[in-house]
C-alpha cells in the first residue's frame, strides 16, 4: 500500500485537468440526457396507460402485472448488454441504437391489437430504457471534472422530468381512453435521441481505449473549447498505459475494480429495496390508502410528488460540486429513514383523520425530495464515474442491472407485502433498509468531487480503499 504522500504526489502531477468546458459539452450532455427523459417517461406511463389497457383487451391480474413488469425485465437485460457494448462499439454508437429500439417499442405499442404483440412492445421499451444507463458514462466521459457531478446529474433530471410528464399525459388522454397516444409519444424524444447522437461526437476516453489518438485529440479540442487540452489527453493515455483490465467480466473481480464494483451493485440494491418505486409506480393508491378517497385529490397529490422529485434533483444538483456526493448522500438517506418511519407512523393512526392522511402525503413528499438529492442522482453518477475506463461500461451496466433486478423484486412484492404486513410495517421495513444503506454508505462510498475519471482510476490501482479517496 502507498503512503498518503505518494497519493498526494499523484493528484499534483495531474494537477491542472481539471478542465473547462465548451458550450458545446451543455448540449451535448442535455441531448443524451433525453436516454433518461424516456427512461421515466416510459416507466412512469403505465400506470395511467394500465387501466385502458386491461379494460380493451379484458385482461386479469396476471397478464396486466406482464404488461406493467415486463419493462423491469427488458430494462434488466438491456443493462447488461448496454454495457458490453458501450465498450465494444462505443458510447455514441450504442445511444444511437438505443434511440432506435425506444422509437420501435413505442410504435409496437401504440398499434398493438393483441395481448402478445403488446407484452413485446413493452419488452423492446424495456430493453432501451436498460440500454439509457450508458447516458451517464457518456456525459461523465465528456464533461470536465469540476462539472461532471450535475452534468451527469442531468440522466436523473431527465428520468423526474420524463415521471411528470407521464403523469402530466396520462391526465391529459384518460378522457379520451387514449392509452395508444401515452405509449405512442414517447416516439418523439426517441427521435431527438437519435438526430443527437448522429451530430454528437463519440467520447475522448473511448476514442484513446480504441488506438484512435488523433480523433481523440480533435473531440478534445471540441469539447474543451480554448483550453489545453495536451495535459488531460496525456492523463487519459497515461492511465491506459497502466491499466490491466481487458475489459471481460472476470476483470470484474480484480484488486482494483472489485472494491467499485461492491459499491455500484450495493447502491444499485439499495436504491431500489429503499422503496422509491413504490412511491413512485403506485402513489394514487398509497395516497387513497392514507384516506383521501377522492380521486381528484389523490392525483393532485401525485403530480405534487413527481414536481418534488424533479425540483430537489435540480437542488441536488446544485449542491453537489459545492458540498460533494458524500455528504449530500448521507444527508439525503437520513431524511429517508425519518420519512419511512414517520410515513409507517402515520398509517398506523390515519385511519380516523383526514388531517393525518395529509401527513402521509406530505411525509411522502419528504420521503421522494430525500431520495432526490442523495440516492437518486448520486447512485447513477458514481457507478459513471468509479470504474475503470477499460471495463466501464461493463461495469456500470453490471450495476445498473443489479438495480432493475432490484426494482423487479420490489415492484412485484410491494401489494403483496403491504397484504402480509400491512402498509406500516412495509415501509417501517424499506426503513431498515435504509438504515443498511446509511452504514454502507458511510464505510464504503468514496469522494469523488473535483477528481479526474484518471485520478479515481489511479486512486483504485495504488490505494485501493474508498474512505481515502477525496481526503
Ligand atoms: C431510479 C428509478 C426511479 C427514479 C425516480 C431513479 O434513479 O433508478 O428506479 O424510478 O429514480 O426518480
Amino acid at each position: 500500500m502507498e503512503s498518503p504522500r505518494a497519493e498526494a504526489e499523484l493528484r499534483t502531477s495531474q494537477a491542472g485537468t481539471l478542465g473547462t468546458s465548451s458550450g458545446f459539452v451543455y448540449v451535448a450532455a442535455v441531448f443524451a440526457a433525453l436516454g433518461g427523459l424516456l427512461f421515466g417517461y416510459d416507466t412512469g406511463v403505465i400506470s395511467g396507460a394500465v387501466l385502458f389497457i386491461t379494460k380493451q383487451f379484458a385482461l386479469s391480474l396476471f397478464p396486466t402485472e406482464l404488461v406493467v413488469a415486463v419493462v423491469l425485465l427488458g430494462a434488466a437485460v438491456g443493462a447488461l448488454s448496454g454495457g458490453r457494448i458501450a465498450d465494444w462499439l462505443g458510447r455514441r454508437l450504442t445511444l444511437f441504437i438505443t434511440s432506435l429500439i425506444f422509437i420501435a417499442g413505442a410504435i409496437v405499442c401504440a398499434l398493438a391489437r393483441s395481448l402478445p404483440i403488446l407484452v413485446a412492445g413493452r419488452l423492446i421499451v424495456g430493453l432501451g430504457i436498460g440500454l439509457s444507463s450508458v447516458v451517464p458514462v457518456y456525459i461523465s466521459e465528456i464533461s470536465p471534472a469540476n462539472a461532471r457531478g450535475w452534468q451527469a446529474s442531468l440522466y436523473q433530471l431527465a428520468i423526474t422530468i420524463g415521471i411528470l410528464s407521464a403523469y402530466l399525459v396520462d391526465y391529459a388522454f384518460a378522457g379520451s381512453e387514449g392509452w395508444r397516444w401515452m405509449l405512442g409519444l414517447a416516439a418523439i424524444p426517441g427521435v431527438l435521441l437519435g438526430l443527437g447522437m448522429i451530430a454528437l461526437p463519440e467520447t475522448p476516453r473511448w476514442l484513446l481505449e480504441r488506438g484512435r489518438a488523433d480523433d481523440a485529440r480533435k473531440v478534445l479540442r471540441r469539447i474543451r473549447g480554448n483550453a489545453d487540452i495536451e495535459a488531460e489527453f496525456q492523463d487519459i493515455q497515461n492511465t491506459l498505459s497502466v491499466a490491466s483490465e481487458r475489459g471481460r467480466f472476470s476483470d470484474l473481480l480484480l484488486p482494483a475494480v472489485r472494491p467499485a464494483l461492491i459499491i455500484g451493485v450495493g447502491l444499485a440494491v439499495f436504491q431500489q429495496v429503499t422503496g422509491i418505486n413504490t412511491v413512485i409506480y403506485y402513489a394514487p393508491h398509497i395516497i387513497q390508502a392514507a384516506g383521501i378517497s377522492s380521486a381528484s385529490g389523490a392525483i393532485l397529490a401525485t403530480a405534487g410528488v413527481g414536481l418534488v422529485n424533479v425540483i430537489m434533483t435540480v437542488v441536488s444538483m446544485m449542491l453537489i460540486e459545492r458540498v460533494g456526493r458524500r455528504p449530500l448522500l448521507l444527508t439525503g438517506i437520513v431524511g429517508m429513514i425519518i420519512s419511512l418511519g414517520v410515513l409507517g407512523l402515520a398509517f398506523q393512526l390515519s385511519i380516523r383523520s383526514t388531517t393525518l392522511a395529509w401527513v402521509a402525503v406530505i411525509t411522502l413528499m419528504a420521503y421522494v425530495a430525500s431520495f432526490a438529492i442523495s440516492l437518486g442522482p448520486i447512485f447513477w453518477l458514481l457507478i459513471a464515474e468509479i470504474y475503470p475506463l477499460r471495463i466501464r461500461g461493463l461495469a456500470s451496466g453490471t450495476a445498473a442491472t443489479s438495480n432493475w433486478a432490484s426494482n423487479l423484486v420490489v415492484s412485484l412484492t410491494f401489494l403483496s407485502l403491504v397484504q402480509v404486513l400491512g402498509p406500516s410495517w412495509t415501509f417501517w421495513l424499506y426503513g431498515v433498509m435504509a438504515i443498511a444503506a446509511w452504514i454502507f454508505s458511510y464505510y464504503l462510498v468514496p469522494e469523488t468531487k473535483g477528481r479526474t475519471l484518471e485520478e479515481i482510476e489511479e486512486h483504485w490501482r495504488v490505494l485501493r480503499h474508498a474512505r481515502t479517496m477525496g481526503r
